[in-house]
């Protein structure tokens, strides 16, 4: 089966999970599951390029996940921060636009230092919006939103204004939402720009997740039948 351009989506949120399992299954320490999922990540993104995918999201850390040691955070914080930092030429050559959604204050100087770098050196490039969830929770994000709108001094608003007040800005709504290691839920990821997103689990946990992994769900996404609420 063949990719049809047309039948792409937009935007692919990713919910990366299954890690820990990877790692705890090999007798490997959990930071280990990681790093190999940094590098399905990192093939990840070569494929989006090859498809023609134009913004991924990646869930990279949830407001959730602080509850995790000390000892992991700090391994997951120098991943991004080493990605970043390592990957400046890739993301020029490749036309690659990094962006972040959620708040930045409790992160570690030098990760958020090296995030704002590469968010203003790539903010013109083209071919891909890489946005990194980063302390990022959907609920969160709509209180962002409603709490912008009181500020502006709105007294009544609809769905387009919390919408657009998002974390997400201008970026289109997910058209397709990819869970890997065979949890069926949304944890909290997108959950208001998710309402109309197709969905799609896999058993594969995220450090064997590759290019085949990706066209397959972007094959099944194809097929998928997309009504909004009304007959077609
Ligand atoms: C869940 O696995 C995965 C995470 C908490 C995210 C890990 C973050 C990265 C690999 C960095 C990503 C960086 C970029 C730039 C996108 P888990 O530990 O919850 O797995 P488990 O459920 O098997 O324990």
């Amino acid at each position: 089966m063949r990719l049809i351009q047309s039948k792409l989506p937009l935007h692919v949120g990713i919910i990366m999970d299954g890690n820990g399992r990877w790692a705890t299954r090999r007798g490997l320490p959990r930071q280990l599951g990681h790093r190999e999922g940094m590098k399905a990540v990192e093939r990840t993104i070569d494929a989006l390029l090859k498809f023609g995918i134009g913004v991924v999201t990646f869930f990279a850390f949830s407001t959730e996940n602080w509850k995790r040691g000390k000892e992991e955070i700090d391994g997951i914080f120098s991943l991004v921060r080493d990605y970043l930092k390592g990957n400046r030429d890739y993301f020029s050559n490749k036309g690659v636009s990094v962006r972040s959604m959620g708040a930045l204050s409790k992160f570690p100087k030098d990760l958020v230092t090296e995030l704002e770098k590469a968010k203003g050196d790539t903010k013109d490039n083209k071919n891909l919006i890489l946005n990194l969830a980063l302390n990022y929770g959907g609920r969160d994000d709509i209180v962002y939103s409603v709490n912008k709108l009181i500020k502006s001094g709105k007294k009544e608003i609809n769905e387009k204004d919390i919408l657009d007040n998002l974390y997400t800005e201008s970026l289109p709504e997910p058209d397709l939402i990819i869970r890997t290691s065979g949890e069926q839920r949304i944890s909290n990821f997108m959950i208001y720009q998710a309402a109309y997103s197709e969905l799609y689990f896999t058993k594969t946990f995220w450090p064997d997740f590759d290019e085949k992994c990706l066209k397959k769900a972007l094959l099944n996404f194809q097929k998928r039948n997309r009504r909004y609420g009304g007959i077609k």
